[in-house]
């Protein structure tokens, strides 16, 4: 079975990672006093026991709140910064990542701060041999209008943001309620992608529109295709790249789905495995291809398909992906 060292030196494309989701609690507590914000928590200990949640929805209920020290471009910078120098120990050379706009907007922060911080840590990332992009993802259970809204405020920023996603609570949020949204972010030149996440109500049907009815060009997540032999040749035969997270699922759905992830890799899906919220699910990407390895009992040779497929499944030219490969 491959060793830790094997699997950080394999070059890695990373492909489905929130920045907000890599705060780790030196930096929450760092940022609240340098922002003056008061948080419950004043050690990193009290930090690492507020980081409690065994679904999606109690996560997310963790992890809203803790974005409230985020405020300056500095800020946004550092975060980024920080989760880009632990990527590159991990052998990650290419990142597509995600954030959050209206977390921040919402609170009074400048669209520009977020975007200007998270941009300038990916610029500089170059210096250390990581090529890093982003994806603005929209809140799912925020309304249409609000992303709609966020999609134009984006515009000016067009080139320093690869494609959109769709993040937050699925529940009664599914992805046809972001269908003209996605729609004027094709017509915007953005590529697209969305989450469905893993066991959600509904799942099935949500899976089948965002490829029917969005046309994404990834799926996050999406795991739960494995139950339908339909979607999963579909999805095969289009080459949709699955970003899925095995250390985050067994957080949310206390199962890692190995058995799910191996069997759809061994199908021929470009599946790809990712860290989803490192900072909270305590992995980076080298310990969740360990994590899954492991589990799944999965050869060397695997674990190198992984690796390429993850440089398949991203959004660099075919030139460059040829560079990786
Ligand atoms: N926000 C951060 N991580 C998420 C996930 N895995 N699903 C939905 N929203 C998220
Ligand atoms: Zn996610």
């Amino acid at each position: 079975s491959p060793t830790r060292e094997f699997i950080a030196g394999l070059p890695k494309a990373e492909l489905h990672l929130h920045l907000e989701g890599t705060l780790e609690p030196d930096l929450k507590l760092t940022l609240a006093q340098r922002n003056g914000i008061e948080i419950p928590q004043s050690t990193v200990e009290e930090v690492e026991a507020s980081y409690q949640f065994d679904s999606l929805a109690s996560f997310l209920a963790v992890y809203y709140p803790a974005m409230d020290v985020l405020v300056t471009e500095q800020d946004f910078y550092d975060l980024a910064h920080a989760y880009l120098l632990r990527a590159a120990a991990d052998g990650v050379r290419h990142v597509e990542m995600f954030f959050d706009p209206q977390a921040h907007t919402v609170r009074g922060v400048p669209f520009a701060d977020v975007v200007g911080g998270y941009h300038r840590a990916a610029a500089e990332a170059a210096d250390f041999g990581v090529d890093a992009e982003l994806i603005l993802c929209f809140l799912r259970d925020h309304s249409a209008e609000s992303a709609a809204a966020t999609l134009e405020a984006s515009a000016p920023f067009k080139d320093l943001i690869l494609g959109v996603g769709l993040d937050s609570d699925e529940r009664d949020n599914p992805p046809a309620k972001f269908a003209a949204v996605f729609a004027r972010a094709r017509e915007l030149g953005y590529l697209l992608t969305m989450h469905c996440d893993i066991d959600q109500v509904g799942s099935i049907e949500n899976i089948r529109q965002v490829i029917e009815d969005i046309g994404v060009d990834r799926i996050d997540h999406g795991t739960n295709i494995v139950e339908n032999p339909e979607l999963v040749e579909l999805v095969r035969a289009r080459g949709l790249g699955l970003t899925c997270c095995p250390v985050s699922n067994s957080f949310v759905t206390s199962d890692m789905k190995s058995t799910e992830i191996v069997e759809l890799l061994r199908a021929g899906v470009k599946v790809t495995i990712n860290s989803d919220d490192p900072a909270y699910f305590g992995g980076y990407v080298a310990a969740n291809y360990m994590a899954l390895a492991e589990h799944a009992g999965l050869s060397s040779a695997e674990v190198v398909t992984l690796a390429k497929n993850s440089f398949e499944a991203s959004w660099i030219t075919d030139e460059d992906k040829a560079a990786y490969l």
